[in-house]
């Protein structure tokens, strides 16, 4: 079941967002030693991401990773990278070894390859993740596990940089990164995690505020589809949070006053 929380505005849900991820960074930190952080662009998660560089005293231990990047360079208004930097990388004074952007100036395919050797070298499975077969060569090989993905989500359903029935959602089992040509929402060109690795994460923190992002929210929490990218998410290993104006509306039969 998807844990979904409603607040009352936008600083309440990156105040709860904050303290959610910081919480989950430190326990896999204390029970790994490590622990992988992946972040998203765009405008919702940026005050949560301030809140967070508060959050934890100390950020020894933590990675962090990128759900998705335009392709663009790293000074660009657009990158993610840039974003991340801006709100929550310098203030928390992340180690630039320990932050791993998604090249942007690579180029879709470029980029895509070389953050999946990255995630594969860096990022371990799950213990108990059931490994799936490589190929030809029969190698199995589980997907890396990251510990807390944060995701906004677009109002068509996309999440990352996985979109409505685009071909992405089809890649292979084991596809860890991949190159997007087509992205509706501007620049067309991105680099997106896939949806294996999204799934394979110990956690996903899926925030939406805003009455523009309301009917994507209640598409995700119904029925798996293709049209509604948020909805293939894990959803025992999922929190949303929204603010009022995001959330769903209440079941039928049920009295909101
Ligand atoms: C991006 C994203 C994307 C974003 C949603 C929500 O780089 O564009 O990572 O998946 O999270 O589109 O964006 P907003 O918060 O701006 O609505």
């Amino acid at each position: 079941m998807t844990r979904l929380t409603t607040l009352v505005d936008a600083e309440a849900v990156a105040k709860r967002a904050a303290l959610q991820i910081a919480r989950e960074l430190d326990s896999a930190r204390r029970a790994r030693g490590v622990a992988h952080l992946a972040l998203s662009g765009g405008t919702t998660p940026a005050r949560t991401y301030e809140l967070l560089a508060g959050e934890l005293t100390d950020w020894e231990g933590i990675e962090v990773w990128f759900a998705d990047e335009r392709c663009v360079g790293p000074e660009d208004e657009q990158s993610n990278y840039r974003l991340a930097r801006e709100t929550l990388l310098s203030a928390a004074g992340i180690a630039d070894e320990r932050v791993h952007r998604m090249e942007g100036e690579l180029g879709p395919e470029t980029g895509a390859e070389r953050y999946a050797r990255a995630l594969r070298a860096r990022v371990p499975a799950q213990d108990d993740a059931p490994a799936h077969t490589a190929g030809d060569t029969g190698e199995s090989e589980a997907m890396p596990a990251l510990d807390v993905i944060v995701l906004g989500i677009g109002p068509d359903g996309h999440v990352a940089s996985l979109f409505p029935g685009a071909p992405t959602l089809d890649a292979d089992a084991q596809a860890l990164s991949l190159g997007v040509h087509d992205s509706p929402k501007p620049p067309p060109e991105r680099i997106t995690l896939s949806l294996g690795v999204l799934r394979a994460a110990r956690s996903c923190v899926l925030l939406a505020t805003s009455a523009g992002k309301a009917d994507a929210v209640s598409a995700m929490m119904g029925e798996p589809s293709r049209h509604v990218p948020a909805s293939l998410l894990r959803r025992g290993r999922l929190s949303v949070i929204v603010d009022d104006a995001a959330a769903p509306p209440p079941p039928l039969g049920m009295s909101t006053g």
